[in-house]
């Protein structure tokens, strides 16, 4: 059906001109919009130019609601009002390292808050939460709306993969800005997380929005404009909505890579861990519980004696996973030795996730496979002093013929200055934005 049929309200062509031209589009504009693309009257190509004239000309705030609720409106809400508990989620905007969650999510619950956590796969240098749990045996990240409700009933905490009903005018368009140049758009992105996140019906949602070189947003100013927008669209669609903007300008923690992140995530549950990992962990955590209504929770206790760790066990168990089964690990390693005597100054997110992703841990294209055991182990963080042919980051694959181009993408990762320059290290939690 061509977009001119005389049953249609609107003309695609004089939206995308409307844009085009920085005007601002109408409500009606807007939903015709979003449902004519999701059946498929509005044409890729078409889709794809306005996305370009928003990208490029931005939207107004009541523009960007009306276009978050559009998306919504094309597919189901979810609703969590049968469960006895108060329910709180939490979404970051991707980072090297992330594993947050998987700690997160059982820590939270052990509060008697629900966390229903429906997560993504790894797409380029971020990885997928999912891709992380699916490297522990038996594992399974697709489950029925009912499994999932019964699961959060007797566990609190569910991390599964995101149903095709939620919002699938996004999952449609989040695949055309994917291959148009068209992600890095502050209202295209809040719009596209906060709609899955109201459409899921969660409480309460606190944001990890990231900053820095592994992140989306590079600079400051864009990750408060884009922590501003969500918070905002959150608070208007009844969701009590926080913001942290947290620092992505090196790898969380000391690995990148699916079952190498198990592991750092048990160990923090375990009561270790590496600082940065248990810092934002239990800062994520006090934000999700306070605005669940538990502001006074000894949130640190739980990892110290193991009551977090018996929910993650719990909860990967309900999901088909063995908790203690011995994690995947590669068949090939390689070390990144230290080039100069020093104190590491800075190491790259960026280029970490991208020597990660080169080693089989992510994917180029969304059918791809992972490696479970492949990425990058680091033996410093920024901070650290480090000598002369230590070794800085160990490499691991199964495909040993990743490693050069793994290491091309770590040519200019680190900054190693002379002992006695102090490098700055600053906080993982930068600022904090609420309603
Ligand atoms: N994550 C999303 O879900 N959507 C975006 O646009 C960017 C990150």
């Amino acid at each position: 059906m061509s977009s001119h049929s005389t049953a249609e309200l609107f003309d695609a062509v004089d939206i995308i001109a409307t844009k085009r031209d920085r005007g601002v589009l109408s409500d009606a504009q807007i939903d015709w919009v979003i449902d004519a693309y999701t059946r498929g009257v509005v044409a890729e190509e078409q889709m794809s130019a306005l996305a370009m004239a928003i990208l490029l000309n931005g939207m107004s705030r009541p523009e960007i609601a009306r276009w978050t609720h559009a998306m919504i409106a094309t597919g189901e809400r979810m609703d969590f009002s049968s469960l006895s508990q108060p329910t709180s989620d939490k979404h970051s905007t991707g980072g090297v390292g992330d594993k947050i969650t998987l700690p997160l999510a059982p820590l939270v619950a052990t509060f008697g808050v629900a966390v229903p956590q429906l997560s993504g796969r790894g797409l380029g240098h971020t990885g997928g939460t999912l891709d992380k749990l699916e490297a522990i045996p038996g594992w399974r990240a697709a489950l029925s709306n009912a499994e999932m409700l019964a699961q959060l009933d007797d566990v609190g905490a569910v991390i599964c993969q995101a149903g095709s009903g939620l919002a699938p005018a996004d999952r449609k368009l989040y695949a055309l800005r994917d291959v148009t140049g068209t992600v890095e758009s502050i209202p295209l992105i809040a719009s596209s997380i906060m709609s899955k996140k109201i459409a899921e019906g969660t409480g309460a949602l606190v944001l990890d929005v990231k900053v820095g070189s592994g992140a989306f947003m590079k600079e400051l100013d864009d990750a408060r404009e884009l922590a501003r927008t969500m918070v905002d669209l959150g608070t208007d669609a009844g969701v009590r909505t926080v913001a942290l903007i947290t620092d992505m300008s090196t790898p969380l923690g000391l690995t990148a890579g699916n079952a190498l992140e198990v592991r750092e995530s048990v160990e923090v549950l375990a009561g270790g861990g590496p600082p940065d990992v248990v810092e934002l962990t239990i800062a994520l955590a006090r934000e999700m519980l306070a605005a669940a209504g538990k502001p006074d929770v000894d949130v640190a206790a739980a990892l110290a004696d193991g009551r977090a760790m018996d929910t993650w066990n719990r909860m990967i168990a309900a999901q088909g996973g063995d908790p203690h089964a011995p994690l995947p690990t590669a068949q090939h390693t390689d070390q990144v030795l230290a080039p100069a005597d020093g104190v590491l100054a800075r190491l790259d997110a960026l280029a970490v996730g991208v020597a990660a992703w080169r080693l089989g841990a992510g994917r180029a294209r969304r059918e791809d496979p992972v490696q479970a055991g492949a990425g990058v182990e680091m033996h410093a963080k920024p901070g650290a002093v480090v000598r002369a042919g230590e070794p800085l980051m160990t490499l691991h694959t199964d495909t040993p013929e990743r490693f050069d181009r793994a290491r091309d993408a770590l040519t200019d990762a680190v900054t190693i200055v002379p002992d006695g320059d102090r490098a700055a290290v600053g906080p993982i939690v930068m600022e904090r934005v609420s309603a």
